[in-house]
């Protein structure tokens, strides 16, 4: 038992570059610009072409994260790929984002954690780098779930978009890298947020088709307030682990599903706005890769220096949640 931290040498996002504005979405469903703006903070979303899968954006990620890390692919130990919406049932997205990135030597497998995945695959990777068994793990939030999106219902057409974001994670020396995390979970709420068909209890069938079956279905406001108590509670939770007190925290990178949430989520912790980081105007709800996009961006934009205590939280289909406190 080396009992090394884990710290992010390198960080990398994709998204792809169509955009869908607010205004668009107007002409799709009876909805407004003003209303998706107000009531989510989104402006614009990105939408993969059809025929891309999640392990073409996740590589992408990838290999900008690997440049910045300075590891070569051969390199890498573990690759964990956080996705509810792999290339296909079989094989894992993880084997498809090897073969792009030639990591040859890595072993590779899928996190299912819906939204919460990157911090999930996060607190999945330390363990592997605690215990001494790998040096190089990368750790990628993905998801393009345009193809799962019904474009005739407003009530979620409007939250969505693709990205992947990347982390290459390596032993820490010292101080630095993940100091505490919370992971959870509660199943009685698992029917709050589904795609119902095509898994092994409904398959596709032109049945399953004909009534839509493979789209996501979500109680929207339900699944809001527990998004704001199961974040604000994981958050405080990880940082008392951490012994690291609120005031100390110099950027904090919730899960970017909805402007309100967040606000929600910062008047409970009592954290001030300029402490938060939120581009889900540019993004909508990336999924998996919502940290991780956002924790790329905020180090990208000078939010988050060498030193700074920064808290990641999430939160998504399942119920599941997530937080971890770095020392960056
Ligand atoms: N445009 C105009 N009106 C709309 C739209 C729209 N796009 N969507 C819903 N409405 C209407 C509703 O039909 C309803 O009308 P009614 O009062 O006549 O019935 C009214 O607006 C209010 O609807 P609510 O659902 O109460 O609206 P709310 O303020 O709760 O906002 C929203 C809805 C945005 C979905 C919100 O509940 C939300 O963000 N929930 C959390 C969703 C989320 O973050 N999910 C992701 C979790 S992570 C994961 O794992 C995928």
């Amino acid at each position: 038992m080396t009992n090394h931290s884990a710290y992010i040498a390198g960080l990398g996002f994709y998204v792809p570059d169509r955009v869908l504005t607010n205004r668009e979405l107007e002409k799709m469903v009876e909805t407004s610009d003003e209303w998706i703006r107000t009531r989510t903070g989104i402006s614009e979303r990105r939408i993969a072409e059809k025929g891309v899968g999640t392990s073409e954006l996740a590589s992408r990620a990838a290999l900008a994260a690997l440049k910045q890390a300075g590891v070569s692919p051969n390199d890498v130990d573990l690759i964990i790929a956080a996705t509810t919406t792999p290339d296909m049932p079989l094989p894992s997205c993880a084997c498809f984002i090897q073969q792009k990135i030639g990591a040859k030597n890595a072993a590779a497998f899928d996190l299912a954690a819906a939204c919460a995945g990157f911090v999930y695959a996060l607190v999945t990777a330390e363990q592997f780098i605690r215990a001494g068994v790998y040096k190089n793990i990368l750790v990628i939030g993905a998801d393009v779930i345009s193809p799962y999106i019904d474009w005739t219902e407003r009530s979620t057409c409007i939250l969505f978009g693709d990205g992947a974001g990347a982390a290459l994670l390596k032993p820490a020396s010292g101080k630095s890298g993940i100091l505490s995390s919370v992971l959870g979970s509660d199943g009685q709420y698992a029917d709050l947020l589904t795609i119902p068909c095509g898994g092994s209890r409904r398959p596709a069938t032109h049945g399953s088709v004909a009534e839509n079956g493979h789209t996501l279905k979500m109680s929207g406001s339900e699944v809001f307030k527990l998004a704001v108590r199961g974040m604000s509670e994981a958050v405080i939770e990880a940082l008392s682990r951490a012994k690291v007190k609120k005031s100390d925290v110099a950027c904090f990178i919730p899960h970017q599903a909805n402007q309100r949430i967040i606000d929600a989520v910062a008047d409970r912790l009592e954290l001030p706005a300029e402490k938060i980081f939120v581009n889900l105007q540019k993004y909508g709800n990336t999924s998996a890769a919502s940290c991780a996009i956002a924790l790329c961006e905020a180090v990208e934009q000078g939010k988050i220096k060498k030193g700074d205590k920064v808290v990641l939280a999430t939160f998504g289909s399942g119920l599941v949640w997530g937080a971890l406190v770095m020392e960056w």
